[in-house]
């Protein structure tokens, strides 16, 4: 599990450009009078975006001040979810579920992986800033473990030696190929069907 602390190097300032702005303050209009505190995801999200995919504690304050609510409580809800990032990420950021399915399926595998390709330690950007990688929970592709995800996509079905050979591709500048590495169909059984079988659309 990821021990998830904000970054020691912060910069002093943040706040939306306009376009973020515009867009903060129309999510906040969906909430009746008084509840605006309901869009603290929403905004911590596109600070998230604006910044580089991680959220300074800069612009926690300014999220607490824009939805007049204390800069602790959108503390809170930054540091619990794994979503949001609290330190610089690489371009390419790898997220190895380390949750029990995967796990026992063989997730360290994958983390050894980053820990040879990427950077010793978790939640570090490589040395040419191209990467950095995070042990989270659950990403829900639990049938198709172990699995990480890298930015928008899912790679799947992987062990070491195809973990290690999709990171060369990113160092290489190659065109990454999402899913399965097994050759499964979404979550598919890999010999057919074994159960429901009198069920022709199961
Ligand atoms: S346990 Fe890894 S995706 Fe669910």
């Amino acid at each position: 599990m990821s021990l998830r602390k904000p970054a020691k190097d912060q910069p002093d300032k943040f706040e939306f450009n306009s376009e973020n702005l515009e867009l903060a303050k129309n999510i906040v209009k969906n909430y009746p009078h008084g509840k605006q505190q309901s869009a603290v995801m929403a905004l911590l999200y596109i600070s998230q975006r604006q910044n580089n995919n991680w959220i300074p504690l800069v612009a926690m304050k300014y999220i607490g001040k824009l939805l007049n609510m204390p800069y602790i409580k959108v503390y809170e809800v930054a540091t619990f979810y794994s979503m949001y990032n609290l330190t610089p990420v690489g371009n390419y950021f790898v997220q190895v579920c380390t949750t029990t399915p995967c796990m026992i399926r063989g997730a360290y595998e994958l983390v050894e992986a980053c820990k040879e390709k990427i950077s010793k330690n978790q939640n570090e950007v490589s040395t040419d800033k191209k990467c950095s990688w995070t042990e989270v929970e659950c990403l829900g592709a639990c049938v198709n473990g172990p699995m990480v995800q890298i930015n928008n996509d899912y790679f799947e079905d992987l062990d070491k030696e195809k973990t290690l050979k999709i990171f060369d591709q990113i160092l290489n500048n190659e065109q990454l190929k999402p899913g399965s590495y097994r050759g499964r169909k979404s979550s598919e059984p890999e010999d057919n069907r074994k159960t429901l079988l009198e069920n022709k659309n199961a």
